[in-house]
């Protein structure tokens, strides 16, 4: 079972839009994947479908329970988000072993998937930590602008604090591009500026700004279902081969 923590601080770089189509993309090829929606905006259960979520990952950490699996196809499910879970930040600071809670309430499901994607918040706050101490490696997507790896410095930076006190196997996996634009003439200059402060972590495959992606969230399914032949259907495969490749 690889756990991949989906994070970018700056809000709207694709975390969820990625997180939702790269785990339907692995469900296709017959991957046993986990969607976990750790982000009160609960937009990836919304994108989902699910509405009028009863119990939600906030009961779990806020009650030490089972965390609450819902299925959305046979090799897909998810563990819905509400609200409640803006609390959370609060209700953690006085808890005892608080970096740890994500990470010992997914031992429940250690081998019953091939892979758990966590949705994180645009926050780097104790959610966001939990993700970090429960997932093996980071995926990160960056939006295609100049320096979108400002202040990355810092997400850089808790992951190695996370990796001295909790996780030391802890790896950043790789960075995608997201909401390329391939007819804007700056795009070329974007992606090679971005190639050279990540090196050899950038993957190959960038995905295009693509309407089909958005519709397909409003509609509560994946884009493969939404609009197979779509530039977003044909980039999120890519991508997630190359996941399966490099992760
Ligand atoms: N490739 C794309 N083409 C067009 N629109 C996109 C694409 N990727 C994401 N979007 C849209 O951009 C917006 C932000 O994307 P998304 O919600 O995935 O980002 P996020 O990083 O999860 O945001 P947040 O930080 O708020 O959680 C959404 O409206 C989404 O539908
Ligand atoms: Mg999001």
């Amino acid at each position: 079972m690889k756990i991949i923590a989906v994070i970018n601080h700056k809000g709207g770089t694709g975390k969820t839009t990625s997180t939702l189509n790269i785990g339907a993309g692995l469900a296709r090829l017959k991957k046993k994947t986990l969607l976990i929606d750790i982000d009160p905006q609960s937009n990836l259960t919304e994108g989902l479908g699910l509405r009028d979520v009863k119990v939600s990952i906030y009961d779990s950490i806020k009650d030490d329970i089972a965390l609450p699996v819902e299925t959305i196809s046979e090799y897909l499910d998810i563990v819905p988000s509400s609200l409640d879970l803006l609390g959370a930040e609060i209700e953690l600071v006085s808890r005892l072993g608080r970096e740890t809670i994500l990470k010992r309430l997914l031992k429940a499901v250690a081998g019953k998937y091939d892979y758990v994607l966590i949705d994180c918040a645009p926050a780097l706050g104790m959610l966001t930590v939990n993700a970090l101490v429960a997932a093996d490696t980071v995926m990160i997507p960056l939006e295609a602008e100049y320096f979108a790896y400002r202040g990355i410095d810092r997400l850089v930076s808790i992951i190695s604090d996370v990796r001295t006190h909790y996780n030391e196997n802890l790896t950043i996996g790789g960075v995608f591009i997201t909401k390329i634009n391939p007819r804007r003439v700056i795009t070329e200059q974007i992606t090679s500026s971005i190639k050279k402060y990540f090196n050899d972590k950038l993957f190959d495959t960038s995905v295009r700004i693509n309407v089909a992606l958005v519709e397909a969230q409003l509609k509560g399914v994946d884009v493969f279902e939404y609009a197979p032949e779509s530039n977003g259907a044909v980039d999120y495969s890519n991508l997630v081969d190359e996941i399966l490749v490099k992760i």
